[in-house]
């Protein structure tokens, strides 16, 4: 657990070698914002309880600098290889980091239309976008097509919708294969994503049969650009993104001997974070590994990282609701759990938390939130203070699948959002009222037509 002094702060970060022939006096990774000043616990030099005062809790902070600082760190390892960063809008979609990202020149991984339609609201560029995911509807796939996005296509029946709609649309279709390379990497197994029994992407063979359907000339409307791979998320080394690119690689050249011209090598994401608080593998290593693989074969490299973007950049704030002292040891009861941040629930997740006020430490917490289930358990140990009901902490290193995992359960309304930059913070997102919960909702029942919601095409 928890190794705090008797004053609580982030661990310290310290620069770590990194193995790979760069300065081993690296700035942490991923930067930081979130650090002590006076006893407070601060953003971006802002006192936290100052930044979530109007809006109250639970709250998401994020630091903008703090994103936009680790979009260029990552940009400028992969700029030797030629390589695009595409931002995986999955791990945290909120409109104002979106916008940092776009407004940085960042292309974006999309799994949804309603991914797609928040990036384009928040300026991104659609020629810059890739969209994957196994189960993309007739309506994503057409608002895909409508703005050019390139479509990773994850099965032989989602490539013939395609050609559908391309044709329907009159619109040329871009479209990179997603191969299930069949890698394993060890992480959570819920994270796993490369391995022959994972529903992602087609195995081997058969994205061999769809180039080469791409080859005979079957596919009028669509261009086949090239491959896409994803072994996994928090990935401990590079190997297993080096194993995927390989495959990938493997597969490209097949299209290409068989007379396509596919340049487009897609490697996923998987950039880790260390969540305790320490530095993580820079993506230099990453980009190192993956150079030795991609050297002289002529392809256009595309990086998805989510997580090493986002997720040191933000901290879910909340407010200890009421103390239990159960036989088992200390509890604090707090206004936000797993409706807000499941990843504790679901991977078994560590999260710092850490009190907003310095105080003396008073031994392992265990910090549960208020909703109905036995696994909304925040942490098990934290080393915190005797806080009392209206004090505030924050679990740190949440702002990647943070929100975007967020739920309604138990009838309760999704978190405020709040941005900081420049020294300043600004309300990003409103928390939800009880109103909206019921907004699109009838009692009695109605007809389509009668309920219907705001206005069907966006114009997008
Ligand atoms: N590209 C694709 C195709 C993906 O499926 C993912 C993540 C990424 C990129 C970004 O991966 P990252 O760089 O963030 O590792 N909810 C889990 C993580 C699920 C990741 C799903 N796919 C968590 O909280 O750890």
């Amino acid at each position: 657990m928890s190794q705090s002094p008797a004053v609580p702060h982030p661990a310290p970060n310290g620069a770590a070698p990194t193995g790979d022939g760069t300065p081993s006096r690296r700035a942490p990774w991923p930067p930081d914002p979130f650090s002590y000043l006076d006893g407070r616990l601060c953003v971006g030099g802002l006192p936290l309880d100052e930044v979530v005062a109007d809006t109250g809790t639970p709250a998401y902070v994020y630091d903008l600098d703090a994103v936009a600082a680790a979009y260029r760190r990552v940009a400028a390892a992969f700029e030797p290889l030629g390589a695009r960063v595409l931002y995986a809008a999955k791990a945290n979609s909120n409109l104002a980091v979106l916008a940092t990202l776009a407004g940085l020149g960042s292309g974006f991984d999309v799994v949804s239309g309603g991914e797609l339609v928040r990036v384009l609201r928040a300026g991104g560029d659609p020629e810059a976008c890739v969209f994957a995911g196994v189960g993309k509807t007739t309506a994503e796939l057409e608002l895909a097509v409508g703005h050019g996005v390139t479509v990773h296509v994850e099965s032989a029946d989602e490539l013939d919708a395609l050609a559908e709609v391309a044709a329907r649309l009159e619109r040329p279709a871009r479209f990179a294969v997603r191969v299930n390379p069949d890698v394993e990497v060890d992480t959570h197994v819920n994270i796993q994503t490369g391995h022959d029994e994972a529903k992602f992407g087609v195995p081997v063979a058969v994205a061999h049969e769809l180039l080469a359907r791409a080859a005979r000339g079957e596919l009028g409307g669509l261009i086949p650009v090239g491959v896409h791979v994803h072994v996994g998320s928090q990935l401990p080394d590079p190997d297993g993104v080096a194993a995927g690119a390989r495959v990938g690689l493997e597969v490209l050249e097949a299209g290409r001997a068989a007379g396509l011209e596919l340049d487009w090598l897609d490697v996923g994401g998987g950039l880790p974070v260390d969540y305790g608080g320490g530095t993580a593998i820079g993506p230099e290593r990453f980009a190192a590994a993956l150079a030795t693989v991609v050297a002289g074969r002529d392809v256009r490299l595309a990086v998805e990282p989510g997580r090493a973007l986002v997720a040191r950049a933000g901290a879910l704030v909340s407010k200890v609701l009421y103390r239990k002292h159960r036989s088992a040891g200390r509890m604090l009861v707090v206004d936000t759990g797993m409706h807000h941040l499941l990843r504790p629930a679901l991977y078994q997740a560590v999260h710092r938390v850490r009190p907003l006020r310095a105080a003396p430490l008073a031994g392992p917490t265990e910090v549960v939130g208020p909703i109905c289930e036995s696994t909304d358990v925040l942490a098990t140990e934290a080393d915190l203070p005797d806080l009392a009901p209206g004090e505030l902490v924050a679990f740190l290193d949440a702002g990647a699948y943070g929100m975007t995992m967020a739920s309604n359960y138990n009838g309760q309304p999704r978190p405020a959002e709040i941005v900081v930059a420049d020294g300043v913070a600004r309300v990003a997102r409103r928390r939800e009222t009880w109103e909206e919960l019921l907004a699109s909702e009838t009692a009695t029942g109605a007809s389509v037509a009668a309920i219907q919601g705001p206005a069907g095409p966006l114009g997008w």
